[in-house]
């Protein structure tokens, strides 16, 4: 739960608030479904990475980049918090791109990631002038040269290295094992390396890496960082210019629930050790990394309100308004959510229930078999907590529900950052064709 979530009041009168703002309040202005964000909760969690790899700045050359990655949770305006705050992006998309650049993000700060990069996210990249594209095969190597020689330019590339250690995560979200799609093995990369130093059009500056999502554990980061320190002087003999930076990735977790993830301090204090001294044969290498969830997790809930109660047999529904296509996480990866009704006595009886929307399937489910206080009533307003990572960013318009509106807390006001979609909006390109 975001540190800018607390409540005011006691007893009935008691309420859930987000910096200084009652969600009631927002609920009542937004509507349900809706995603509100505290820019506070957005910022700390940054302005930790920056205090805690600061000492790298005095080791290698330049300020160590937070690239927040942007699939995350890609709000405009929250990407112009951050990026005014001092990060980077990490880019999988032209769609990507073309936020970090609304958002006031300049070229350099950006690292563009992914396996399939086409022709033209190439060329905008390029001139973006974005400091790396984290490439993933020779063959996207050869098609970067294309593109790099027609537009007369220079790619800067950052090989992504696929340790293959297991992070002890969820499957579909853990990307640093051999049978991933993600990166290359130390004998692929040293390959690639080499034909990359044949291509006249491209420069390789760097090497990537991130080897999952939802980290709960330093081992496999400890673990991937030594074998990432074991690749760079053979990277560096093959090159006509040594490395200049490393790419660390995203990943480090979050508590949703029980889990105990390490803090940013001994993550950082991790990266500084690993990364601050090099072998003196190496020269300083600037340091990169890639948090989505850490930022934007905890900063964000899915504000739904209670449509009716139902019970079946044993088992008691809430059904709200807010479904799987708004967060899809539950049903996708049995993530978990914790749910606390917004207004209302703390304490009180609890009783299992499940928490689901009105979408026509029966993985529509925001959390199930969940104690929750017995109370909870038709017209009450639930929060969805720790919904800004992949919350709204991963929300689609099955069932042809319009998207939730989002809505950024900052101290004691709040404002609308996209409006809740219309059905207009979901019928107007398909209306003249038909
Ligand atoms: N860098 C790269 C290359 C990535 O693929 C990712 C996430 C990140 C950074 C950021 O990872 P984070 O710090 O947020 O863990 N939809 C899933 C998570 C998918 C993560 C994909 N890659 C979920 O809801 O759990």
């Amino acid at each position: 739960m975001a540190r800018t979530l607390g409540h005011t009041g006691t007893g009935p009168a008691r309420e859930l608030v987000m910096e200084s703002v009652r969600l009631s309040e927002v609920a009542r202005s937004a509507g349900t479904p809706c995603y509100v964000y505290s820019a506070e909760a957005l910022l700390s969690p940054l302005r930790e990475l920056q205090k805690g790899l600061a000492p790298l700045e005095s080791t290698g050359p330049g300020a160590p980049l937070i690239c927040f990655a942007v699939k995350s949770c890609p709000n405009l305006s929250i990407l112009k918090l951050l990026a005014a705050a001092g990060a980077g992006m990490d880019l999988v998309s032209g769609g990507e791109l073309a936020r970090a650049i609304a958002a006031g993000t300049p070229g350099e700060r950006m690292v563009f990631s992914g396996v399939g990069k086409t022709a033209d996210e190439m060329r905008a990249a390029l001139s973006a002038g974005i400091l790396a594209f984290n490439a993933e095969s020779e063959s996207e190597l050869d098609a970067l040269e294309k593109v790099a020689a027609a537009e007369n330019r220079i790619a800067r590339v950052s090989l992504r290295f696929n340790p293959d250690v297991d992070a002890g995560t969820h499957p579909y979200i853990a990307t640093g094992l051999k049978r991933n799609k993600f990166g290359l093995s130390k004998k692929e990369l040293l390959r690639a390396v080499e034909r990359a130093v044949s291509l006249p059009h491209i420069r390789v500056a760097g090497i990537s890496m991130h080897i999952g999502s939802q980290l709960v554990s330093l081992a496999p980061m400890r673990e991937a960082y030594a074998s990432l320190r074991a690749l760079l002087a053979p990277v560096n003999s093959r090159l006509k210019a040594p490395l200049e930076f490393i790419d660390l990735g995203g990943g480090l977790g979050i508590r949703y629930r029980n889990e105990k993830p390490p803090s940013i301090a001994d993550y950082c204090k991790l990266v500084v050790k690993s990364f601050g001294k090099l072998p003196k044969d190496l020269p300083p290498l600037r340091i990169l990394i890639e948090p989505g969830r850490l930022i934007s997790g905890p900063a964000g809930v899915l504000l739904t309100r209670v449509l009716y109660t139902k019970e079946q047999g044993k088992r008691r529904f809430l059904i709200c308004d807010g479904a799987m296509n708004d967060l899809i996480r539950p049903a996708l990866y049995e993530g978990f959510h914790e749910i606390v009704p917004v207004t209302g006595p703390a304490g009180g009886a609890r009783s299992k229930m499940d928490v689901v929307g009105p979408v026509c399937e029966s993985a529509d489910f925001l959390a199930q078999d969940r104690m929750l206080p017995t109370r909870i009533q038709e017209g009450d307003l639930l929060a969805v907590l720790d919904a800004g990572a992949y919350g709204f960013s991963m929300a689609s318009n099955y069932n042809s529900r319009p998207r939730p509106p989002e809505i950024l807390i900052e101290k004691d006001r709040f404002r609308v950052i996209r409006p809740r979609e219309t059905l207009d909006d979901l019928l107007a390109r398909e209306r003249a064709l038909c």
